[in-house]
């Protein structure tokens, strides 16, 4: 099995392209090497990432990402066993909300909502958007 889980957290500035590009950069290349896969999505400040691999390895990252000072305010959202990954191609990919379409937007800006408000979110239904939003995308946006 495949535990998943998704936190949301605060970025302590607006954090530049760059900056969140360098994390995911760090992120792939480590979750490679412990067989972690995911997305990272950011608006207004707000972060929310999704994990999933080995319970105990998930759950370690974690404890390290909750003690990364360029973020704080962290909450879990939601977690389950799943048997298969939403991510499997992904160590960890950002997606950028402001590249997809209106549609897609209008979905996202509902996660981000949920978030704000500590609701819990479905690793399936943004696994299942997020794949339908990159195809139609022509991938540009999954590779940010
Ligand atoms: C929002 C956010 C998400 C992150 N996600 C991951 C991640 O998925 N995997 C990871 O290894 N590090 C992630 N990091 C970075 C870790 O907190 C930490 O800086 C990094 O693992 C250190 O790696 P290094 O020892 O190779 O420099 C994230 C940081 C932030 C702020």
């Amino acid at each position: 099995m495949i535990y998943q889980l998704v936190y949301t957290s605060i970025a302590y500035h607006d954090m530049p392209l760059e900056e969140r590009l360098d994390i995911v950069k760090t992120s792939a290349r480590n979750n490679q090497r412990r067989n972690v896969t995911g997305v990272l999505l950011y608006r207004k400040r707000r972060f929310i990432q999704i994990l999933e691999g080995d319970k105990s390895v998930v759950e370690d990252l974690v404890a390290e990402l909750r003690k990364d000072q360029r973020h704080g305010d962290f909450r879990v959202l939601a977690s389950q066993e799943n048997d298969h990954r939403e991510f499997a191609s992904w160590n960890m990919k950002l997606y950028n909300p402001d590249l997809c379409d209106e549609v897609s937007r209008q979905a996202l800006e509902s996660w981000f909502d949920k978030a704000e408000h500590g609701e819990a979110v479905d690793c399936d239904d943004i696994g299942l958007f997020l794949h339908h939003a990159t195809r139609s995308a022509s991938g540009s946006a999954a590779r940010r």
